[in-house]
Parts: C-alpha cells; sequence; structure tokens
C-alpha cells in the first residue's frame, strides 16, 4: 500500500514508518519538524533498508497537502500530527484547536478531493475524562478535562460525522495509553524539547545525568504504594497496532474505535524501579506535591483491538525500560547527539 503519515518524524510515527516499511508498504511523510527531527527518517531508513519520503509541511496548508497527494497518491492516512502538551494546551488553546482540528479538517478535505477515505487517527485514553471506572471501554462516554484531550474528542466527533455521511469511509480512532519505550536498535526513540512532561522520558534523562531527581507527583493516592498507575505500551507494540487497524480497515469501512493498551496497571514508583534496574543503578527521586489534573489510575480493556484486529500487546516494562534506556544512553541529547 501507498501510506501517507502526517508526523511521521515525531515519537511515535518514526517507530510507525519503520514497520509499515518493514511490511513492505511505500510511505511519504508530512511532517512540520516543530516537535521532530528529520533525523529520526534517515535513522529509520537506515533500518529499515529504504527510505519513506519526506515533504516538510504544515498539515493546516491545504495547498501542500494537495501537492503530496498529486505526487504520492496515497491510498491511506495515518495522522499523528499534532500538539501533544496538557500543561501547554491550557495556555495557549487556540493554537491546540487551530493546530490540532483545523489541520485535520484541512487533512481531511484535501483527503476528499484526492478520493482518499482510509485514515487511522491518534486519538488518546484522555478523552474517557474522570468519571469512568478503569478498564476503560470503547464504549464509555467520553469527556476530556483538558484542551488537549478536547481536540482529541472534537476530532473523533468529526470523524464520526463524516464516516455517517458517507459509507466510503473507513476510519480507526486508536485510544492511546501511556507510550514508552524505544525501537530496540537503540536508534530510534523520545526526543523530547525543553523539560519532559511525561514520567519515563523524565526518568530517563535524570538516569542519564541530565537532571538531578525525578519528582514523584503524590505518594498519597489510594492506590497500592500511593502513587499513581498507569497503562504503560510499548511504542514498538503501539506501532504494531497502527498496522493492524490499516488491515481491518481494509476489509471493512465505517468507523471503528480501540483502545491501544495492555490492559495492566503500574505505579509511577513500580515504573521507576523498572528503570533502575535496566540501568543497574539507583535513580534520585523525592515525592512531592500531587500535579494538578492527574487521575490516579486508570488502564485499558484491551479485547476489542484483540477480538478484531488479533492484537496485543508484548513486550514488558522490564523491556519497555531497556529499550527506554538503550536509546537514551546511545542518544543523552536525544537526535541532536549524533
Ligand atoms: P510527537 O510530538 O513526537 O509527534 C507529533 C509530530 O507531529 C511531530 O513530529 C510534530 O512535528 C508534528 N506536527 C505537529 N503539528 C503539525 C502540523 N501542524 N503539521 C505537520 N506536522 C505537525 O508526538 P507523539 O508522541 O509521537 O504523538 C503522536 C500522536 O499521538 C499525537 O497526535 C499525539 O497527540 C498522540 N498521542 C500521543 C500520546 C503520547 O503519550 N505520546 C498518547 C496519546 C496520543
Ligand atoms: C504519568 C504519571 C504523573 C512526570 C499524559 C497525557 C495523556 C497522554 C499520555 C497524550 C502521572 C507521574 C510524571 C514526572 C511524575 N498523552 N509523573 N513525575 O499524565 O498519564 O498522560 O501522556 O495523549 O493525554 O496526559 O502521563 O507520563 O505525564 O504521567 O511523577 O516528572 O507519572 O503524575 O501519575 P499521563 P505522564
Amino acid at each position: 500500500m501507498r501510506i501517507l503519515v502526517t508526523g511521521g518524524t515525531g515519537y511515535i510515527g518514526s517507530h510507525t514508518v519503520l514497520t509499515l516499511l518493514e511490511a513492505g508498504h511505500e510511505v511519504v511523510v508530512v511532517d512540520n519538524l516543530a516537535n521532530s527531527s528529520e533525523e529520526a527518517l534517515i535513522r529509520v531508513g537506515e533500518l529499515a533498508g529504504r527510505q519513506a519520503a519526506f515533504v516538510e509541511a504544515d498539515i493546516t496548508d491545504e495547498a501542500a497537502l494537495d501537492a503530496v497527494f498529486a505526487a504520492h497518491s496515497p491510498e491511506a492516512v495515518i495522522h499523528f500530527a499534532g500538539l501533544k502538551a496538557v500543561g501547554e494546551s491550557a495556555g495557549i488553546p487556540l493554537e491546540y484547536y487551530y493546530n490540532n482540528v483545523a489541520g485535520t479538517i484541512s487533512l481531511l478535505r484535501s483527503m476528499e478531493r484526492h478520493g482518499v477515505r482510509t485514515i487511522v487517527f491518534s486519538s488518546s485514553a484522555t478523552v474517557y475524562g474522570e468519571h469512568n471506572p478503569s478498564p476503560y471501554v470503547e464504549k464509555m462516554e467520553i469527556g476530556a478535562m483538558n484542551p488537549y484531550g478536547r481536540t482529541k474528542e472534537q476530532i473523533e466527533d468529526i470523524l464520526s460525522d463524516l464516516g455517517a455521511s458517507d459509507p466510503r469511509w473507513r476510519i480507526a480512532l486508536l485510544r492511546y495509553f501511556n507510550p514508552v519505550g524505544a525501537h530496540p536498535s537503540g536508534r530510534i526513540g523520545e526526543d523530547p524539547q525543553g523539560i519532559p512532561n511525561n514520567l519515563v522520558p523524565f526518568i530517563a534523562q535524570v538516569a542519564v545525568g541530565r537532571r538531578e531527581k525525578l519528582m514523584v507527583f503524590g505518594g498519597d493516592y489510594e492506590t497500592p504504594d500511593g502513587t499513581c498507575l498507569r497503562d504503560f505500551i510499548h511504542v514498538v507494540d503501539l506501532a504494531e497496532g497502527h498496522a493492524a487497524a490499516l488491515r481491518y480497515l481494509e476489509e471493512h469501512a465505517g468507523v471503528h474505535r480501540w483502545n491501544l493498551g495492555s490492559g495492566r496497571g503500574t505505579s509511577v514508583l513500580e515504573m521507576l524501579h523498572a528503570f533502575e534496574a535496566a540501568v543497574g543503578a539507583p535513580i534520585p527521586y523525592e515525592i512531592t506535591a500531587r500535579r494538578a489534573g492527574d487521575l490516579p489510575a486508570f488502564w485499558a480493556d484491551p479485547s476489542s483491538a484483540l477480538a478484531d484486529l488479533g492484537w496485543s500487546t508484548t513486550k514488558t516494562v522490564a523491556q519497555m525500560c531497556q529499550d527506554h534506556w538503550r536509546w537514551q544512553k546511545n542518544n543523552p541529547l536525544g537526535y541532536q547527539s549524533s
């Protein structure tokens, strides 16, 4: 298949492009490099033994997208491009709604013009909001709690309306839980700009000596060890979930929603200790105040993805930490290390 991957130089996108190339697909990536480096795609090409095409463009630029559809004739789109920092989204909501929601509308309009009606979209477990009990099931009412999450919810609504308007659309809404880890080669991985917002990138930067200690946000939750529980998923498992969703869409039209998670909760301290085991050294940390907006615990019911896609996670928390650490140790400054 010929596949357009928006946001394909980013963390999850680069791992998915590698999976697609390895499966024999032709890939063209569109990314504005707002939060990524072209070096990621160069390394993906080295690992795959062949390159994806790359176009530096913004998804809000419909003329640029039209040119990509005309030049590369993709048959399907995997849509990762978006801004993703929850805290930042509360400070600059218009940027988030414009980039994520208007950018997706621009992409969908361009797809329609070129008769491409198959799309896999990066949604998030954050759409389940604060009222649903875990494990989260796809049929639950959603209700995100911050502007970032609401961009995902709004895009899900737009895609659902589009699917209802025209039976030719084939749409997968993939709700990711907490992606971590890196390709086992240690050549590609997550490369956050500035201070990492997320747990595992922060732990990794402490382990490599870029930061002094991990701040554990809250030790008094009603959980077994007092720290929050999350459903961590290895990014390579996640990448394979996209390939599985595309295969499903080849056979099935309509709008489909799947959780991509492991179905297991792991606490912040368990994750820290698993990372210490991977590093073979203690990692300094301090328990501090809770972070506003954090939920105590949530995890996926991933049984629909198993039933429909034949997909489930295969990699353990230990592998997530070993692979994440190999990437961080070999690239202490991320892609700038090269
Ligand atoms: P990332 O920032 O590494 O990748 C996103 C990519 O999109 C970046 O390369 C960025 O440069 C690009 N981009 C952003 N706006 C763009 C625009 N207007 N035009 C073109 N390119 C643009 O993030 P990621 O972790 O790989 O996430 C990929 C997708 O998955 C995002 O949509 C994110 O919201 C979603 N998601 C991520 C997580 C997570 O924890 N990482 C969880 C759930 C959902
Ligand atoms: C995990 C746990 C923190 C950093 C976020 C988004 C979500 C999705 C995935 C995109 C929490 C604790 C963290 C630190 C800490 N992204 N923590 N010290 O908040 O579950 O999900 O990323 O869709 O929308 O909200 O992930 O990695 O930020 O936090 O103690 O320095 O680690 O409090 O309990 P989160 P996270």
